[in-house]
């Protein structure tokens, strides 16, 4: 069932979990990440990047996650991972979905809150969830390349005038994790952390999760983190397992067959991360 983002993570910032926030890509990714939710009785964002919604048409993916709302008794909702442009925002939240990231951590501090306002003020008008990130995370993510000399960690006091300027419902922070593969494992910055909670009471998110020691996401989950966004471990099984059973089996060219098995890849990292958040049983 779709349940409003909001009421998801402020469920997890009184009950000291994190809701997982998956990126999927077609109908195969988006079934096993539910799939296992279902199974762990855990709440789920299932993400999509700008470049996830052009490889297949808005409304196809719309109508996947909804029939899966449909016909799942788990609270979950559709979400727009860092979106940049106010036009793809509004298509989709045209078409019903509520649960959106303006991504304008590119810009200066003022354009970016400039931008978020436009984002919250047409996203609250009916009733949707708006998340916006201030500092810029390092990495790759699909289209989104920003080098790590262009990576900025977010400043306490700034964050605090950010959410109280844009009326945001949830900021992502950047406090050392970076979007992509990590060439060495990463040192979170948690006094950070500590500090931007103390001064801001809105669910906080963090990105970049893919490669993250466990202890690391569980002590930012202590610390006030209440959605964990997770994309690349979940994309490496997937085409992994596609890549060995067609070198297992040159010869097959049913989709299913291979498809099976990198669901099942899917799934059981999807089931290590929502118990890595603490969010199994929650639903
Ligand atoms: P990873 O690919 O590093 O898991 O990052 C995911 C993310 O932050 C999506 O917004």
């Amino acid at each position: 069932m779709f349940i409003s983002t909001k009421a998801m993570l402020l469920d997890a910032q009184q009950r000291g979990y994190a809701v997982p926030a998956f990126n999927i890509h077609n109908l195969e990714t988006a079934l096993s990440v539910a799939e296992a939710a279902k199974e762990l009785r855990s709440p789920v964002i299932l993400a999509a990047t700008p470049g996830t919604f052009k490889f297949n048409g808005r409304d196809y993916i719309d109508a996947i996650v909804r029939t899966i709302a449909k016909n799942s008794d788990i609270p979950l909702t559709l979400h727009l991972d860092h979106h940049e442009s106010f036009k793809d925002i509004k298509t989709s939240v045209d078409l019903g979905c509520k649960s959106v990231m303006i991504d304008a951590s590119h810009f200066s501090f003022e354009q970016n809150i400039e931008a978020v306002k436009q984002v919250v003020e047409y996203v609250h008008a009916v009733g949707g969830t708006v998340e916006a990130e201030l500092g810029k995370l390092g990495g790759v993510e699909d289209d989104l390349v920003v080098g790590m000399e262009n990576a900025y960690f977010t400043d306490p006091a700034a964050a605090r005038e950010f959410v109280v300027k844009t009326g945001i419902d949830s900021l992502a922070v950047a406090i050392g994790t970076a979007h992509g593969l990590y060439k060495s494992e990463p040192k979170l910055d948690f006094e950070r952390l500590a500090e931007i909670r103390k001064v801001v009471d809105i669910p906080l998110v963090l990105h970049g999760a893919s490669g993250v020691p466990d202890e690391s996401v569980r002590k930012a989950i202590s610390l006030g983190i209440c959605k964990v966004n997770i994309a690349t471990e979940l994309k490496i099984p997937f085409t992994n397992s596609i890549r060995e059973f067609l070198i297992a089996n040159p010869e097959e060219s049913d989709p299913r067959k291979y498809f099976a098995p990198a669901k099942e890849a899917v799934k059981k990292v999807v089931r290590e991360k929502i118990q890595l958040c603490g969010s199994n049983g929650k639903a």
